[in-house]
């Protein structure tokens, strides 16, 4: 028989009824004294952080943490991903931790600059458990029940509409679980007795891509994952439980195709073991449920692939007017899907009227044998465009997938074609739109090429298809929309225009509105569940993002397993399961 806890917590949610109205606040006698607090931090590795403030109040001359020299410090890495993860009080993006209240903006300005003298704590939590075992994790989820806490849980702080902070919350840190330990036979914990092993790797809950493409590397082996300046994703958090999206999914799937074991703990503080054969409900759920909804990842567990040499390609097509641009992007999408077919993904980013291709296909030669000449193919046709300058068309040969990623993700000024390092932005907003096949088909090139030409900063991810396509669409519980999509449309408007001065409501709706309005003729023609959004590449206004992240079928499951799971809403997301009703902070039920 399966193992469920989820059997003996129907029966639990049916007498612990639901939570109070709001969660408490800083400010209420309710809310933890600084004695309450210390004594908590003396059950833990080490004492919770008490007061943060936002990182760049060091800046603030009337701030109680002014500082030059760490000021210094701050702003030499304003914008630097590696270094923001450290942090338990900044985001990775400024906009992320305003929050609005009465029509005004309140966050800490970032980068400082000289007059400014407000520096708001905005949704930076003020209090924050580092955790490095699993008995602070479990101590800081009883510690927030039993005060009625409002709780975010941080890894990388990479999330996209400020899911990772929150007003008036305590954060659980999780950015230093950093194990990782192959297998080269492992087996899932209650697998039936003599199932054969597989090779594996299980990492800790705050491993970052740059963490394991490197270690896997150096055993011969590959694990699919993220793609970000220095590889500062997360591997085993946010990433993995909204889906997980890798160039080279179309090879090997989606993150969660490849995850065969979770550890963690739920919202009850029971440390569990999650997959196909112990709590399979519950591994379902956390395969594209989202994070934090089902629980903490204490560690996940991958399965681990050859590691082939990889035939890259590289492009850069400038158009000399709206037309040309038009044109280029319809050359384009009349091949798409033949181009996927061919064996290719990638990256196939445009702004500005140019367009670029950072593509892949495995194998020195590529083992699809139409891979070569079908790329050509687009180059020749490309070239034919009257207005359009093709700059650069090459393919390069790396020995491995980590041989590209270090001479174009980390190493940049090793690389070639479109500077994915050179991106950083202090603000940003995002949208996406997985297209189905049947849209992406050459038959619409022309509606398309027409309504990309209109988009500001599109980054669409050609990772669907392929092994992508092969799983089942129940298996998990991402949108089916992944199944049938070759790519995942995504616009950050903001990403390349945002100041970080002066934000205020007006400033950031215009680029909220930027990114939904981009992505509106998409969600019209492909709406869910043949179209869906990806919920790691979200859109701060998506109204129906039930039905966009998950469909409808697989959100009501959902939320039968989060009210048993979380009868108390302990664990709730913006526009993640079982949040409506609540104010966008999540302190307070609004119906
Ligand atoms: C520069 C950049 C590049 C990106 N590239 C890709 C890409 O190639 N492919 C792709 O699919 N996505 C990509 N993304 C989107 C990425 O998947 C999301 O930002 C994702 O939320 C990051 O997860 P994280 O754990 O690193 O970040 P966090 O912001 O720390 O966490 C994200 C969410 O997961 C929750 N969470 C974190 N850790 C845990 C845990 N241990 N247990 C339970 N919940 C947890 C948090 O509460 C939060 O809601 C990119 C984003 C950026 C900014
Ligand atoms: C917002 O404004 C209302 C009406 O002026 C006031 O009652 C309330 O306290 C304000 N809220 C905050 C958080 O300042
Ligand atoms: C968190 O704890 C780790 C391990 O003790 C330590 O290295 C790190 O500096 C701490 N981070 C913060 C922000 O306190
Ligand atoms: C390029 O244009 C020429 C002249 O119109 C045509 O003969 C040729 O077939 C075109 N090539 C491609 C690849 O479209
Ligand atoms: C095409 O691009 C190259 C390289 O940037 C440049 O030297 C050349 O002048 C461009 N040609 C046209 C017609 O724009
Ligand atoms: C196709 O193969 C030729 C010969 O090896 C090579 O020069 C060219 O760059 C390849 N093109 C692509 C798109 O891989
Ligand atoms: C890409 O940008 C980074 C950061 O600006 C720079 O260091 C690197 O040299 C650039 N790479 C190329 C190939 O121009
Ligand atoms: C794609 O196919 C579905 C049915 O499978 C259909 O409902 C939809 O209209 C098609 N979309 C396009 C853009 O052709
Ligand atoms: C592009 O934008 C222009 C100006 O807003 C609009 O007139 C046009 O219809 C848009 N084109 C498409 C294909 O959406
Ligand atoms: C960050 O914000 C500052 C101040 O508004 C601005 O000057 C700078 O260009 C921004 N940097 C990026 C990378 O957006």
């Amino acid at each position: 028989m399966l193992r469920s806890v989820l059997t003996t917590l129907a029966l639990a949610s049916l007498v612990s009824s639901s939570s109070t109205k709001c969660k408490c606040t800083y400010s209420q006698s309710c809310f933890p004294s600084t004695a309450q607090w210390n004594a908590f931090g003396k059950t833990l590795s080490q004492p919770v952080i008490q007061g943060q403030l936002p990182m760049n109040a060091v800046c603030f001359p009337d701030s109680p943490v002014y500082n030059e020299a760490q000021c210094a410090v701050v702003t030499a890495h304003v914008v630097d991903p590696p270094f923001i993860t450290e942090q338990t009080n900044a985001l990775g993006f400024v906009n992320l931790e305003a929050l609005v209240v009465n029509g005004s903006v309140q966050y800490c300005p970032r980068p400082y600059s000289p007059g400014e003298t407000v520096c708001d704590q905005g949704r930076i939590p003020k209090y924050a458990v580092n955790a490095t075992s699993l008995s602070d994790i479990q101590k800081t989820l009883a510690y927030a029940r039993l005060h009625n806490l409002r709780l975010v849980v941080r890894n990388t702080g990479h999330e996209l509409i400020g899911r990772s902070g929150g007003s008036q919350s305590l954060e659980l840190f999780m950015h230093n679980f950093k194990d990782m330990t192959f297998y080269d036979n492992f087996v899932p914990a209650g697998a039936p007795h003599g199932t054969q092993g597989q090779s594996a790797v299980t990492l800790g809950a705050g491993v970052q891509w740059f963490e394991i493409y490197a270690a896997a590397d150096a055993r011969g082996k590959f694990v699919p994952g993220g793609f970000s300046p220095d590889g500062t994703v997360g591997a085993a958090g946010g990433w993995l439980l909204g889906g997980g999206h890798s160039v080279m999914s179309p090879f090997y799937g989606l993150g969660v195709d490849n995850v065969i074991q979770f550890t963690a703990v739920l919202p009850s503080g029971q440390y569990v073991t999650l997959n196909q054969y112990e709590n399979p409900d519950l591994f379902w759920a956390f395969r594209g449920g989202g994070g934090p909804s089902f629980g903490i990842v204490v560690s996940a567990t991958y399965k681990t692939h050859p590691n082939p040499p990889i035939t890259a390609v590289f492009y850069v097509a400038e158009a000399n007017s709206q037309d040309s641009y038009s044109a280029l992007l319809t050359t384009w999408m009349s091949m798409h899907n033949q181009i996927a077919d061919a064996g290719w993904s990638g990256v196939w980013p445009f702004l500005d009227n140019s367009f670029y291709l950072t593509f892949f296909t495995p194998g020195s030669p590529p083992y699809n044998a139409a891979a070569n000449s079908t790329m050509e193919d687009f180059f020749s046709a490309s070239r034919n465009i009257s207005g359009v300058n093709v700059t650069l068309a090459m393919s390069k040969v790396y020995p491995s997938f980590q041989a590209w990623n270090l001479d174009n993700l980390v190493n940049s000024q090793y690389g070639y074609g479109f500077n994915w390092t050179a991106g950083s932005a202090n603000t940003t907003a995002s949208s996406s739109w997985l297209m189905p096949r049947n849209l992406t088909a050459p038959g619409n090139a022309k509606l398309l090429g027409g309504i990309f030409a209109n988009m500001s900063v599109a980054v669409p991810y050609m990772v669907g298809g392929g092994e992508v396509a092969k799983v089942g669409v129940d298996e998990t519980a991402v949108t089916p929309a992944w199944r049938t999509a070759v790519s995942d449309m995504t616009v950050l408007p903001g990403f390349v225009t945002g100041g970080a001065a002066g934000l205020t409501v007006d400033t950031l709706n215009a680029m909220y509105e930027s990114a939904f309005n981009q992505i509106q003729p998409l969600r019209e023609l492909a709406p869910p569940p043949l179209g869906g959004q990806y919920l790691n590449e979200p859109d701060m206004l998506e109204v129906n993002w039930q039905a966009a992240y998950w469909g409808d079928a697989h959100y009501a499951r959902l939320l039968g397993i989060k009210k048993q799971i979380d009868p108390s809403d302990l664990l709730l997301v913006k526009k993640g399961v079982n949040s409506e009703g609540w104010d966008d902070e999540l302190l307070c039920k609004t119906s």
